[in-house]
């Protein structure tokens, strides 16, 4: 199955919306593979946004990144990493659709409140940097042949 790499992220923590965006990947179909919560630290933070560090905005991205704990997850199922990045929405809640999370929960591109990865590649990469191999548990759920022809 397709994995991706999913983070709730400081203020959707702070905003008690870690139930409710769990519940739409669960409704979508999606399947939590790994789940972990934890604070990043500024390597952390470097080594998750290396493709921004560079950029004006990274600053104001570290503080906010690390300014509070966050959840951090991998989801399985099929093109599991565009249909998360759909359900996520525009990087700017302000462009974000309504019926996005960012759309439905957010105002400013600075407070997001959630990250996907943003290729099968990227969801890799970022997956080695939160967790092993031994904390990816395999399983199925009896739903899932109503779910997939
Ligand atoms: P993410 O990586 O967090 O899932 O977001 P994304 O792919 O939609 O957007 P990306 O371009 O990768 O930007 C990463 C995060 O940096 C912050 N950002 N701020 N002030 C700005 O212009 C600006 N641009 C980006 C956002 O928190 C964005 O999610
Ligand atoms: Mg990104």
């Amino acid at each position: 199955m397709d994995k991706t790499f999913v983070m709730i992220k400081p203020d959707g923590v702070q905003r008690n919306l870690i139930g409710r965006i769990i519940s739409r990947f669960e409704d979508k179909g999606l399947r939590v593979a790994a789940i972990k919560f934890l604070r990043l630290d500024e390597e952390m933070a470097r080594k998750h946004y290396e493709e921004h560090v560079e950029k004006p905005f990274f600053p104001g991205l570290l503080e906010y990144i690390t300014s509070g704990p966050v959840v951090a997850m991998v989801l399985e199922g099929r093109a599991v990493v565009e249909e998360v990045r759909k359900m996520m929405g525009a990087t700017n809640p302000k462009e974000a659709l309504p019926g996005t999370i960012r759309g439905d929960f957010g105002i400013e591109i600075g407070r997001n409140i959630i990250h996907g990865a943003d290729s099968p590649e990227s969801a890799q990469r970022e997956i080695g940097i939160y967790f092993g191999e031994e904390d990816l548990v395999p399983y199925q759920k009896a739903e899932e042949c109503w779910l997939y022809e």
